[in-house]
Parts: C-alpha cells; sequence; structure tokens
C-alpha cells in the first residue's frame, strides 16, 4: 500500500518534496551579476518570506522562479517541473497552477474589479457565465470586496486594488502564491490587513506562498521561513535562511544590521554643512 501523505499540519521539511526549489542560482542582465549562488525552497502550505534592500535581487529571484529570467547557472524547479529547460507547453501547465500578486498591481484599467478577476478564468477554463460569476464574487468575498464588483481601478483606494491583484491571483485557485511587495505604500494598518489575508489564504487553502517584501514587521507574522539576499561584490547573496526564531537568534553583523535597521547614531554631516550643499556652496 502507497505511504500516507504527510499531514498539512506537519512541519515545512516534513511535507515532502518542495513545490519550489531554487538551487545554486546565478543570474544576471547584461554584465551586473544579481545574484550569486542562490538556493531556496517552499514546501507545501509554507509562507516563505524573501527579504532583503531595495535592488538587492529579491524580485528577480521571483522571475527566475517563473522562468522569466533564465539564470546562467544553477537550476530551479517548481512541482518538479525544470523551470530553465522546460518547453513552453510544461511551462503553461505549471502557470496554470500559480497565482502571481505584482509589485505594481497590474490590474487592467479599463476593466472593473469583477472583470478583472474573471479574466483568467475566462482565458484558462470552459466554465460558463454563471459559474464565473459565482467563482469570482466568492474571491472578491474572500478579499473583503463584496460589492465593489462594478468599481474601475481608478474608483479603488490603494489597499482594495491590492486585494483585486489577490482576488485576482487566486481566481484560478493556485497551489503557489507568489507576491511581490504586497504590502509597500500601503498604511501600516491596511498593510496589517494584507498579511492577515495571506495567514488566511495559507491556512484555509493550505497554499504555499512566495513572499518578497521589506517590511520585517510583517515577515514577524505571517513568515513560516525567510530567505534573505544582501548584495555582495559580484552579486546578491543568501546571508540567512531559517525561521523567525532562528532569525531572532542569528548573530551575523550583516543580518542584524538589517532586521533592526538601526539609526545611524551620528548625523554624516552638520546641518549647516547639508544646508551648505544644497544651496550649492563648497
Ligand atoms: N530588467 C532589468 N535590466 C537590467 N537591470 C535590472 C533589471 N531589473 C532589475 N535590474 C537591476 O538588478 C538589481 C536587482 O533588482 P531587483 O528588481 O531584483 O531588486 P529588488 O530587491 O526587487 O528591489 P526593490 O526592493 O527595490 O523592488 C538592481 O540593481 C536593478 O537595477
Ligand atoms: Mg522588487
Amino acid at each position: 500500500m502507497a505511504d500516507a501523505p504527510p499531514p498539512d499540519d506537519a512541519p515545512p521539511e516534513d511535507r515532502g518534496e518542495p513545490v519550489i526549489e531554487m538551487k545554486n542560482v546565478v543570474a544576471r542582465y547584461d554584465e551586473q551579476v544579481v545574484l550569486n549562488d542562490v538556493s531556496m525552497k517552499v514546501h507545501r502550505g509554507e509562507v516563505m518570506c524573501i527579504v532583503g534592500g531595495s535592488g538587492s535581487g529579491k524580485s528577480t529571484m521571483l522571475r527566475c522562479l517563473l522562468g522569466t529570467l533564465i539564470p546562467v547557472s544553477g537550476s530551479v524547479h517548481v512541482f518538479g517541473v525544470d523551470m530553465i529547460r522546460a518547453s513552453q507547453k510544461e511551462r503553461d501547465e505549471v502557470y496554470q497552477r500559480l497565482g502571481m500578486v505584482y509589485q505594481s498591481g497590474a490590474l487592467f484599467g479599463s476593466m472593473t474589479a469583477w472583470e478583472n478577476v474573471a479574466l483568467p478564468l475566462q482565458e484558462h477554463s470552459s466554465l460558463d457565465h454563471k459559474i464565473i460569476d459565482i467563482s469570482v464574487r466568492m474571491k472578491l468575498g474572500l478579499v473583503r470586496l463584496s460589492g465593489f464588483e462594478h468599481r474601475l481601478p481608478s474608483q479603488l483606494s490603494g489597499g482594495q486594488l491590492k486585494r483585486v491583484a489577490f482576488a485576482r491571483a487566486i481566481s484560478m485557485d493556485p497551489e503557489v502564491l507568489f507576491c511581490d511587495e504586497p504590502s509597500a505604500g500601503l498604511d501600516p494598518r491596511i498593510g496589517r490587513g494584507i498579511d492577515d489575508l495571506i495567514r488566511n489564504l495559507n491556512r484555509a487553502f493550505n497554499m504555499a506562498i512566495c513572499v518578497v517584501t521589506h517590511e520585517m514587521e510583517s515577515v514577524k507574522i505571517i513568515a513560516d521561513s525567510i530567505t534573505m539576499l544582501a548584495p555582495m561584490p559580484g552579486g546578491a547573496r543568501v546571508v540567512f535562511s531559517g525561521t523567525n526564531e532562528e532569525l531572532a537568534a542569528c548573530e551575523d553583523p550583516v543580518v542584524r544590521d538589517f532586521v533592526n535597521r538601526a539609526p545611524l547614531k551620528e548625523p554624516r554631516w552638520e546641518p549647516s554643512e547639508i544646508l551648505k550643499q544644497l544651496v550649492g556652496e563648497d
């Protein structure tokens, strides 16, 4: 008899093969190496946060995971599919099982919230209009936007736009959700609401969620595991990989510096010097 699958509440590493695995990836744009020997894993039902400063290569990591940027070396597997060597057909099959919340939201401005969320179902399923309508209303309900079906993106607040982007990303019931800076630009209270949404989707659907963020407060709330990137000569490297508890205990100064974001103890210049610089006096 086949072994029973591991239970959903087992620790992530005991939940079988990772759904996402990146190994020793080197990636670059033209001559600039951005990622250097970067590895990470996400298991079924796990929330993994990729953290690091602006420009450290977090979105580039997502591009490699999605197969839109091909690394120079290393490997990327999603649901066991080799994303570097996969045919377009194999990649498309993987995309049907993924959802993506883009850093910019990327909603269609001339389409209502309903139409934005319905689009993936209309394009990739043969469901009839009634079923699509039920499904879209359910997804908008999940992100607490019932009654906003007819609004255009320009008629929604920043937090509501992000919620529509989530509803669209989960319209096809993905097994894995990628989110790039989901709470960037939102006030802390609305950002907390997005954290709750991520946790609820993870718990309710056992969805693996890979979140790119630099908000450490959010990481403390949502992350089962964390991969931290730091820029280095020759490309960003992983400087930490582990749980929130392990992060709290990590003494690496590069890691501590990012986590604590210690303010400068002394101003770099006297205020009078700054004024001189502003008016162009030497
Ligand atoms: N399409 C591109 N072509 C050339 N260089 C790029 C491209 N996209 C990103 N870069 C460069 O790669 C580096 C990493 O960029 P990336 O967008 O991955 O950073 P990030 O960690 O997501 O930053 P942020 O937190 O600001 O979103 C940066 O130096 C950036 O200028
Ligand atoms: Mg980015």
